[in-house]
């Protein structure tokens, strides 16, 4: 053998094993969950993944700037088509218990989505089953049945990957949301690498500031009521008022939403309704939205770069969301706005008034010191921190 050659052979052997080092930090389940987490194949037309609205580098959510500083509602494969809410984040989702009622709190508790409707009912888990739905979304990945999905995936360069994983024909489609969520729920994807998670373990120290905003966050500001550790949400749902965001392009959509501009995101209520409950079960839900995680919410590629909070994205900062919680109920409110301008002195009226929650937000009187040492901390929630 030339020298040469020997060195390109080394090199080879060396990449193939660096290879293996790296996918062999998953199993194959959530290696095949990762393979249809970024195959844009799967979409008709082609050209669309489940990344394309839940990027790695901005936490499993939207990772364009320019969406979420505008409509915030991301295009499907047919790119005149839009969806109605903001993509939460495919991370940390795995520990959402089967959506249920628990009556004495009161409240429901568990699914998937800001309305709960992937509720687990039929898998057993609500990860898997909401990994189901994108593929088959006209809005969306627009695929015509799990039947073509499969197809696709049988005449994928991962074939062999999947035969192994899903052995029984008649589950193929089961088996492709089980991997999905094996690998949301995987090492990868839902790392606990946040300086917040090195600070637990004592390997790092929180500046003052951040410390200041861990305990406002459990304290006088009384986020942790609902964003609990270690997930930062207790997966129950809550309406806090958010404004309309008039930008959304569902409005303008007639054959989607024939309600057009007089559309209201019911959430909650809205499933439930849907889902055939009595008034009396779901008008009291009605407006509450999904508690989402917090891991995350601060993660950007760089500073510029703008992410958008709450289902429909009405607000482009933290500062803002933070200030909504302390002020929703002391500011004036102005007549909704043709554009949502940061900054704001005054909210537009909630999209939904009813069943509001006026004991855990509203006025809690921080100071803007207050306020910005709570956004110090939901900073120290970024994964990829570095000790
Ligand atoms: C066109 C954009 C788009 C695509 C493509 C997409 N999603 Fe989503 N995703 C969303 C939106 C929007 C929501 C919230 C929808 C709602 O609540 O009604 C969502 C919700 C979710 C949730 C729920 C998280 C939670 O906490 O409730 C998960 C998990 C998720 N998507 C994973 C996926 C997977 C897996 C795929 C691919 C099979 C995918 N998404 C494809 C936009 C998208
Ligand atoms: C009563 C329960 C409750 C309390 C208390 C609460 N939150 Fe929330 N939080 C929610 C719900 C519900 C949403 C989603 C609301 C919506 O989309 O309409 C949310 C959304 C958010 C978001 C947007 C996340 C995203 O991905 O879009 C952030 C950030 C946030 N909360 C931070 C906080 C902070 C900071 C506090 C304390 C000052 C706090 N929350 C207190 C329930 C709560």
């Amino acid at each position: 053998m030339s020298k040469r050659v020997l060195l390109y052979t080394l090199v080879l052997v060396l990449f193939m094993g660096l290879g293996i080092a790296i996918s062999g930090t998953l199993t194959p389940q959530e290696q095949l969950g990762k393979q249809l987490f970024f195959d844009k194949n799967l979409s008709d037309p082609v050209g669309q993944a489940c990344a394309a609205c839940h990027g790695p580098n901005v936490g499993y959510t939207g990772p364009k700037s320019i969406i979420n500083a505008t409509i915030v509602v991301y295009p499907g494969a047919v790119h005149t088509r839009f969806g109605n809410r903001k993509p939460p984040a495919a991370a940390y989702a795995g520990d959402s218990p089967i959506l249920y009622y628990d009556a004495v709190q009161g409240l429901w508790v568990g699914g998937m989505f800001w309305d709960g409707r992937a509720t687990g009912w039929f898998l057993g888990d609500p990860l898997a089953e909401q990994a189901q739905g994108p593929f088959l979304n006209p809005l969306e990945q627009n695929n015509a049945s799990p039947e073509v999905v499969v197809e696709k995936v049988l005449a994928s360069n991962y074939q062999a990957l999947f035969l192994q994983v899903c052995t029984d024909a008649s589950l193929y489609y089961e088996c492709i949301g089980r991997a999905i969520a094996a690998y949301e729920r995987s090492k990868e994807v839902s790392p606990y690498t946040s300086k917040y998670d090195y600070w637990l373990k004592g390997q790092v120290v929180l500046t003052p500031k951040e410390q200041w905003g861990l305990a406002l966050f459990e304290g006088k500001g009384k986020c942790a009521a609902c964003h609990a550790a270690p997930v930062f949400t207790d997966f129950s749902y809550d309406n806090l008022g958010v404004p309309k965001n008039p930008l959304n392009p569902f409005y303008y959509e007639p054959e989607w939403n024939p309600a057009g501009k007089a559309w209201v995101d019911t959430g909650l209520g809205g499933f439930l309704e849907s889902a055939g409950y009595d008034p009396a079960i779901y008008e009291p839900e009605r407006g509450k939205m999904k508690v989402p995680t917090l891991r995350n919410v601060a993660k950007k590629p760089n500073p510029l770069f703008v992410k958008a909070y709450a289902h429909n994205g009405y607000f482009k900062s933290l500062h803002e969301i933070v200030h909504f919680y302390n002020t929703r109920d002391v500011l004036g409110s102005c007549s909704a706005k043709k554009f949502p301008l940061p900054g704001i002195n005054c909210w537009p009226q909630p999209e939904v008034s009813e069943n509001l929650n006026v004991s855990e937000m509203g006025n809690l009187g921080l100071s803007s010191m207050e306020e910005d040492a709570i956004v110090a901390f939901l900073k120290t929630l970024s994964d990829g921190y570095t000790p």
